[in-house]
């Protein structure tokens, strides 16, 4: 099922009163997803944790860790009915604005070879291959590859 974008969607940082709602929909995205303890830990950091709601409903969020050298993108998600929207687009050119506006010389993600839609977003916005870690990711069995990619900012 598909939601209705009749609102602009309005980026804000995330708040730790989100996460009820960030919890209902990480599980359903990723089969290994992060833990509520995950994102707490991300705020309490001070990481750049950001969410995009459209008319009230929690439709995005990502996480973004930005050093003093390179910044890394730990996550990037959008809803399933609000997907192919170009809140994905948005969320991650809006990560992109933050680490070019610090220090960090480039942006880091890890990405699943297996997750083409992630893969041709990443590349739109002009990251390219760096390196695969073999056996990064738990699988059902065994473990699959990251891709790691990067940008200079
Ligand atoms: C990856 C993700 C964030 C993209 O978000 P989105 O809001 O659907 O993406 P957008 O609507 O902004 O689309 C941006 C681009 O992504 C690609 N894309 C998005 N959905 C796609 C699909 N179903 N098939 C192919 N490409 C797709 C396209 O390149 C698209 O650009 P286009 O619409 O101009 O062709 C979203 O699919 C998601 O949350 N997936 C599950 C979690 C995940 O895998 N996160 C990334 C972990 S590394």
């Amino acid at each position: 099922m598909s939601a209705q974008l009749d609102n602009l969607p309005e980026l804000r940082p995330m708040r730790a009163a989100d996460l009820d709602r960030v919890m209902d929909v990480e599980p359903a995205l990723y089969a290994h997803p992060w833990t509520r303890g995950n994102f707490d830990d991300s705020l309490t950091a001070g990481y750049s944790c950001w969410v995009v709601e459209c008319g009230g409903a929690l439709a995005g969020y990502g996480v973004l860790m930005v050093g003093v050298s390179e910044a890394h993108l730990l996550n990037l998600s959008v809803a399933t009915a609000w997907q192919r929207r170009g809140l994905g687009r948005m969320l991650l050119g809006h990560f992109m604005d933050i680490a070019r506006g610090s220090d960090a010389a480039q942006l880091f993600l890890e990405v699943r070879p297996s997750n083409v839609v992630a893969r041709r977003l990443y590349s739109e916005f002009g990251f390219r291959q760096i390196t695969v870690r073999r056996g990064y990711y738990p699988l059902g069995r065994g473990r699959e590859d990251a891709i790691l990619m990067g940008i200079s900012l």
